[in-house]
C-alpha cells in the first residue's frame, strides 16, 4: 500500500468516527436530551429543609444550659434564621462493610483510622509554614475610632474575657489586635480584616437579627468607596470572622463577600448555602474555661460514651431514641444530676451531635476534659481538618450509623486503639483554647493560619 492511500484510508476513518459521535451527540441531543442533565454527585442525598417550632427553639439551649449556666447569650442556637437544614440519606439501611480480614466497618465511618498516631498530616511541612506564616503573615484592619456610634460592633470588646457561646469571635478580635501580625501600612497588607461582629449586631437595638444583612451591605458600600482595597480584588483579600450561626445568611445583601471573601466561621457545613468548603475557614465554637484544666486518666474513665442536649435535631432524637436506656453508653435529653464537667471527665467518648447546626461546643468540651470526641454530624467541615488529622484523636461516625456506635466504641477500646486517642486529645488541646494575648499554636494562631494558606500571592500594584 502506498503512503497516500494509507493517508487516505486515515482520513476516511477519522471521518467516520468523528461523524458518528458527532451524530451520536445530535441524537441525544434531540431524544435524550435529559441525559445531558448535570449528575449530583451527592445523588443518595436529599436535602430537607424542615421548619423548626419556635418552641422548641428556646429550649434548644444546645446542651449549654447543662453546664453554662451562666447563658450570656442565651445559649439559644439561631432560632431566628427560621429552620434547620438537616441532610438525610435518602437509604436509611445501614451500609454495613465486612472487610478481607473479616473485621466490621460502616460506610463513612471511622473504624480503622489510617495513620492514627500522628495528630498533623504533615507535622514538618505545618512547622515549616507556620514560622513563615509568624514571621510574614500582615493584617489590615479597617480603621474604627471609640467615638464611631458603631463602635460597639467594631472595635475589640477588651472588658473582662469572652465567654457563651459565641465567644470565639470576641476573642480573635481581641487577640488579633495585641498580635503582631497587624499592620498600620495597607500597602503591606497580605489580608484586610472587615471588624464587624455579628453576635454584637444581633444585640444592638438599632441594629437587631432583621438588619444585620442591610447593616453589612452598607459596610461594604463604605469602605469600598472610602478605601481603594475592596475594589481591586472584590473582596477577595478580605476576611471576617463569626461563630453565630445567624452568618450564614448574613451576607445575602452582600454576594460579593460570600463568594469572593474569606469567611471564617463556626457553622460550617458542606451543604451551607453560605459556606464553601477551602475557600472559607472552619473555626472551633470554644465554650472557654479559666482556671487549671483537670485530667483524668482513661482508667478511670468509668462510662463508655456520654451524651446530654436539647432535642432540636434528628440525629439527638435518633440517638436518644437508640441509646437512652443503654447500660454503657449515657445520653440524656434532660439537665443531669451529674455536673456536667464530672459527665465529661468519667466518660471514654464523649458524643457531639448535631443540633440546628454542624456545630456546638461539645467537641471543645470533650477536647478540654480529655475526652475523646464522637462526631456525629454529617458534612461538618471540621476546624482545622486540612491540619489536623481528626481520625487520630477523634471518631467520625456517619449518623446513618447511630445504631452500630457501641460496637465500633467498644471495639475502639478493646483494640487498645483508644489509649492512643486519648493521648492525642490531650495533645491537641492547645489547638482548641483562646488566649486574649495570643499563645503560640493556640486557636488564634490556628485561625491564622488558616488565613495564611488562604491569601493571594498575586500583589496588585496601584499608584494611588
Ligand atoms: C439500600 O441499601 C441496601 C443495603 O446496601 C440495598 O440492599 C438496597 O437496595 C438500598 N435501597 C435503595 C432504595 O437504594
Ligand atoms: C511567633 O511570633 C511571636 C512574635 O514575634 C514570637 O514570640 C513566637 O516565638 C513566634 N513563634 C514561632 C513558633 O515562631
Ligand atoms: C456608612 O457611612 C455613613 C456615612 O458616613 C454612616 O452614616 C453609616 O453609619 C455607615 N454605615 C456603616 C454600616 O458603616
Ligand atoms: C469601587 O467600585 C464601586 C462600584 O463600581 C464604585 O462606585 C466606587 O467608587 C469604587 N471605589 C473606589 C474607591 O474607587
Ligand atoms: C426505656 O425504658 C423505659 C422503661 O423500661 C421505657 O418506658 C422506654 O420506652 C425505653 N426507651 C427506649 C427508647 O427504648
Amino acid at each position: 500500500m502506498t503512503s497516500a492511500s494509507l493517508i487516505i484510508l486515515k482520513l476516511i476513518f477519522f471521518f467516520v468516527t468523528s461523524n458518528s459521535s458527532t451524530s451520536k451527540l445530535v441524537t441525544y441531543d434531540h431524544h435524550d436530551h435529559h441525559q445531558f442533565n448535570l449528575k449530583s454527585p451527592f445523588d443518595d442525598v436529599v436535602r430537607v429543609l424542615h421548619e423548626e417550632q419556635q418552641s422548641l427553639s428556646i429550649t434548644a439551649d444546645d446542651g449549654f444550659g447543662l453546664s453554662h449556666d451562666d447563658g450570656t447569650d442565651g445559649g439559644v442556637s439561631s432560632p431566628e434564621s427560621g429552620g434547620d437544614i438537616e441532610m438525610v440519606t435518602a437509604n436509611k439501611s445501614r451500609h454495613e462493610v465486612m472487610h478481607e480480614d473479616g473485621q466490621l466497618s460502616a460506610r463513612g465511618s471511622t473504624v480503622n483510622p489510617l495513620n492514627a498516631k500522628e495528630v498533623y498530616h504533615e507535622k514538618d511541612i505545618f512547622l515549616e509554614d507556620y514560622k513563615q506564616m509568624n514571621k510574614s503573615l500582615r493584617i489590615y484592619i479597617y480603621p474604627h475610632t471609640k467615638t464611631d456610634p458603631f463602635a460597639n460592633i467594631f472595635l475589640p470588646d477588651n472588658r473582662g474575657s469572652p465567654g457563651g457561646n459565641y465567644a470565639s469571635e470576641s476573642y480573635f478580635k481581641i487577640a488579633l489586635s495585641m498580635s503582631h501580625f497587624v499592620t498600620q501600612d495597607p500597602s503591606k497588607a497580605d489580608l484586610f480584616f472587615l471588624p464587624f461582629s455579628i453576635a454584637s449586631m444581633r444585640h444592638d437595638k438599632r441594629i437587631g437579627v432583621g438588619g444585620i444583612k442591610t447593616f453589612i451591605k452598607d459596610y461594604i458600600f463604605n469602605i469600598s468607596h472610602k478605601y481603594p482595597f475592596w475594589n481591586r480584588t472584590g473582596g477577595a483579600d478580605h476576611f471576617y470572622v463569626a461563630c453565630h450561626s445567624i452568618g450564614r445568611t448574613a451576607m445575602e445583601k452582600t454576594p460579593q463577600v460570600r463568594i469572593n471573601a474569606i469567611q471564617a466561621v463556626c457553622s460550617s457545613s458542606y451543604f451551607l448555602q453560605g459556606y464553601s468548603a477551602h475557600k472559607d475557614a472552619s473555626i472551633p465554637q470554644i465554650w472557654p474555661r479559666p482556671g487549671v484544666r483537670p485530667t483524668r486518666h482513661p482508667s478511670k474513665r468509668k462510662v463508655l460514651a456520654f451524651y446530654a442536649g436539647a432535642m432540636n435535631s434528628r440525629v439527638r432524637e435518633s440517638l436518644v431514641q437508640t441509646w437512652s436506656n443503654d447500660s454503657e453508653i449515657s445520653v440524656h435529653q434532660n439537665r443531669l444530676n451529674t455536673p456536667y464537667s464530672e459527665s465529661l471527665l468519667g466518660s471514654k467518648f464523649c458524643i457531639h451531635a448535631k443540633g440546628f447546626e454542624v456545630n456546638t461546643a461539645r467537641i471543645g468540651d470533650a477536647i478540654y476534659y480529655g475526652c475523646v470526641p464522637v462526631v456525629l454530624a454529617d458534612h461538618y467541615d471540621l476546624p482545622f481538618g486540612d491540619i489536623l488529622n481528626w481520625n487520630s484523636f477523634a471518631v467520625v461516625v456517619a449518623t446513618q450509623d447511630i445504631a452500630l456506635l457501641k460496637r465500633i466504641l467498644k471495639k475502639i477500646v478493646e483494640s487498645d486503639e483508644y489509649t492512643q486517642l486519648q493521648k492525642n486529645v490531650v495533645q491537641v488541646q492547645k489547638h482548641f483554647q483562646w488566649h486574649k494575648v495570643p499563645v503560640d499554636f493556640d486557636t488564634f494562631y490556628m485561625v491564622m493560619y488558616e488565613l495564611w494558606v488562604r491569601r493571594s500571592t498575586v500583589r496588585i500594584h496601584s499608584f494611588n
